[in-house]
């Protein structure tokens, strides 16, 4: 199976995901802006296209080009991968995945979430001012509880989450010859 991965990526988490999915399924990767300027023909030569970004206030960014195109694809393998600041057993990561496709899209799309990390040094300033604002809104929470608290320690300060274990769902669905619809 000819797969391709498109990624974008602001501070390096998912394209590290994007590297570490293309490296196991042997796949071409490609950054979403380079993906933009490239022709049908160039895709028709794929048999699977996934497309994976970061999560942004509950939302996968800059999922619009995948998604207008995926209807075209739809004989192919399609999937997204959202990668964010939640653990993947946070209630908030499993309502991304629920809110980033609609049921029509699910029929052909997988989703995915993977966690990755903060990296301040590389964030831009609008980005690292909204996270400024959020930590201190968990610790000054009337009614924070002690996980609250934990979380509000823990991403104040560049921190790294990714595991290349999170990539195994995404690695066995381009691997298993089953069709999404079977
Ligand atoms: C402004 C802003 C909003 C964010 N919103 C969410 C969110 O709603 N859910 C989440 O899990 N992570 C959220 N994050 C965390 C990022 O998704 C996380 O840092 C991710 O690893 C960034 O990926 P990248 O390194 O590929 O840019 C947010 C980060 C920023 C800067």
């Amino acid at each position: 199976m000819k797969t391709l991965i498109v990624y974008t990526s602001q501070t390096g988490f998912t394209k590290k995901y994007a590297r570490w999915i293309a490296e196991r399924t042997n796949a071409d990767l490609l950054d979403l802006k380079d993906a933009q300027k490239k022709d049908d023909v160039f895709f028709a030569k794929y048999d699977a296209i996934v497309y994976g970004g970061w999560a942004m206030a509950e939302k996968l960014v800059k999922a619009k080009w995948f998604l207008d195109k995926a209807p075209s694809w739809k004989k192919k393998r399609l999937a997204v991968f959202c990668v964010g600041g939640s653990t993947n057993d946070n209630p908030q990561a499993e309502k991304m995945l629920q809110n980033m496709l609609t049921d029509e899209q699910r029929k052909y799309i997988k989703a995915f979430y993977c966690q990755g990390g903060y990296n301040y040094e590389k964030m831009s300033v609008p980005c690292r001012m909204a996270m400024k604002m959020f930590v201190s809104a968990l610790k000054k929470k009337k009614d924070a509880s002690d996980k609250d608290r934990e979380l509000a320690e823990m991403i104040s300060s560049s921190c790294d989450f990714s595991d290349i274990k999170y990539t195994d769902p995404i690695v066995d669905y381009l691997k298993d010859s089953v069709s999404l619809s079977a």
